[in-house]
């Protein structure tokens, strides 16, 4: 297995555990943490086994406390512009990556921690995660899709508030908003996150792709092209095999046996 120097990933079954590893600056995404990530989720995306990940941090205070501050502090505005860096959190994190993955936020989610959890397809929290954009403070905002992802989670109004003043979000009141599917103890997370993690990648694999690309979809088509869409993707996967034995095994009483094709 690949080693990495910013991240830990482990394979368990079907489901790929990446922990961010940098407890030491709470996990804070370098520039080196991104190449880390882009080569994992590459990595997941290519191989057939892997059918769901896991991104949380490591140590028991941070999922990622931003972006590192300090790497940007120096950095010149050309630079920033001339490497683009975070349009590709959004390339190779969301836009090549088919196969669905959950973040299991603990403690801190801030500045780029909170748009990286964002990214996951869904979020699961412990009751001591902490969220927030708190950019703001620093005379910049969101640059990683932070704007827009918390203002479609959340609503205006709260996303507008959190943004303008930086203040956190406890665990009960993300859940409340609608920003994270669940949260359960501290003790639990990683344990939940990957028995969710493990039901999904138990579920038939085009199906699973398909839902996905269509709870995506509804963030950015209007209704009628979104419901369009899912209609076409329900009669492709009607063609499958999966569907022909998800359907047999239903009146058989029996298990499915799932193929991907
Ligand atoms: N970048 C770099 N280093 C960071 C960091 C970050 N985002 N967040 C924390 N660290 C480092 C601290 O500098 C500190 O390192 P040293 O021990 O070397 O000083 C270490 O992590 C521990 O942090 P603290 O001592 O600050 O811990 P704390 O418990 O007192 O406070 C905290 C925790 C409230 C999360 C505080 O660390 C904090 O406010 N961090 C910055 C949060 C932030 O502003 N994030 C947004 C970044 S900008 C961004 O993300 C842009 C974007 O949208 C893409």
């Amino acid at each position: 297995m690949t080693q990495y120097s910013n991240i830990l990933v482990d394979t368990r079954g079907a489901v790929t555990l990446v922990t961010l590893n940098r407890p030491q600056a709470l996990n804070a995404l370098s520039s080196s943490v991104l190449e880390d990530l882009i080569a994992a989720f590459a990595a997941f995306e290519a191989d057939e086994s892997q059918r769901c990940a896991v991104v949380t941090g490591s140590g028991e205070k941070a999922f990622a406390a931003g972006a590192d501050i300090k790497e940007m502090a120096e950095k010149p505005a050309a630079e920033f512009y001339a490497d683009d860096m975070f349009v590709r959190w959004q390339s190779h994190l969301v836009g090549a990556v088919r196969k669905p993955w959950i973040a299991a936020v603990n403690g801190f989610a801030l500045g780029g921690g909170c748009e990286l959890a964002m990214m996951a397809d869904f979020i699961i929290a412990a009751d001591t995660a902490r969220f927030g954009q708190p950019e703001i403070k620093l005379g910049v905002v969101p640059g990683m899709g932070g704007s827009q992802r918390l203002t479609r989670a959340i609503g205006k109004a709260k996303a507008m508030e959190m943004i303008l003043t930086g203040r956190m979000m406890d665990a009960a009141e993300a859940e409340r908003s609608g920003l994270v599917a669940k949260v359960v103890p501290s003790a639990e997370l990683l344990d939940c996150a990957l028995k969710t993690a493990e039901a999904i990648a138990a579920m038939p694999p085009l199906a699973v792709l398909a839902a996905k690309e269509l709870v995506n979809a509804a963030q950015e088509l209007p209704l009628g092209e979104g419901i369009r869409l899912e209609r076409r993707l329900f009669h492709v996967l009607a063609a499958t095999e999966d569907k022909a034995e998800g359907m047999a095994a239903f009146v058989e009483k029996r298990p499915a046996v799932w193929q991907g094709r």
